[in-house]
């Protein structure tokens, strides 16, 4: 009989056994900006697409929805990412305007998770961020939006090899 499959995903390999250290004592207290030193060590790390991200939203009655992105930028607006606004999400994003997003680095044994409301951004910054896009063909799209996410709560996870997971929460005011 062939092995079930839960012994499979048992046996499948774990984080790595050489994790790094992460004190959140020494951590700088912008969160930009350990996101911006985690994901240095992240490319050093060889982790292929570092600023892609799992975006959860949710419709008007709490069915969930998620899907990858790409992390356009971290501004004073917030935590930029942009798609058309006829997309699910989009649609999601015109009734729920809230949204979590997670980062894994499994090279690190890394999650950093950020969840907030989400904030339209320009017609002028999204026609930006369309043409700025890799093969662009200078068309322009009227659904392309950019979006900020406004954090809420934040954290960053550093696996480790005794199991004593490290969780850096942080929890900001509504603005
Ligand atoms: C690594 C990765 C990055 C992606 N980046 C984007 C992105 O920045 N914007 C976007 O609209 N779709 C992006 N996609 C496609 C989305 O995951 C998704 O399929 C699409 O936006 C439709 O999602 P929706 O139907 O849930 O709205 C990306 C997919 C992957 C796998």
């Amino acid at each position: 009989m062939d092995q079930p499959f839960r012994s499979f995903l048992r046996a499948l390999p774990d984080f790595p056994s050489d994790l790094p250290n992460f004190d959140p004592a020494e951590a700088p207290s912008d969160p930009s900006e350990l996101f911006r030193l985690w994901l240095d060590e992240a490319l050093a790390a060889g982790v292929p697409q570092p600023h892609a991200f799992s975006l959860a939203t949710a419709d008007g009655s709490g069915e969930l929805s998620s899907r990858m992105l790409i992390l356009k930028d971290i501004s004073a607006d917030g935590w930029e990412f942009a798609t058309s606004r006829t997309s699910r999400k989009g649609q999601e994003l015109s009734i729920n305007p809230r949204a979590a997003m997670n980062f894994y680095w499994p090279q690190l044994g890394r999650q950093i998770r950020v969840s907030g409301t989400v904030v339209l951004l320009s017609a002028e910054a999204s026609a930006r961020d369309w043409a700025e896009r890799p093969g662009a063909d200078g068309s322009s799209n009227d659904s392309w939006q950019l979006y900020a996410l406004r954090p809420r709560e934040m954290e960053f996870w550093q696996a480790r090899a005794d199991r004593h997971h490290i969780r850096h929460q942080l929890s900001f005011p509504a603005s």
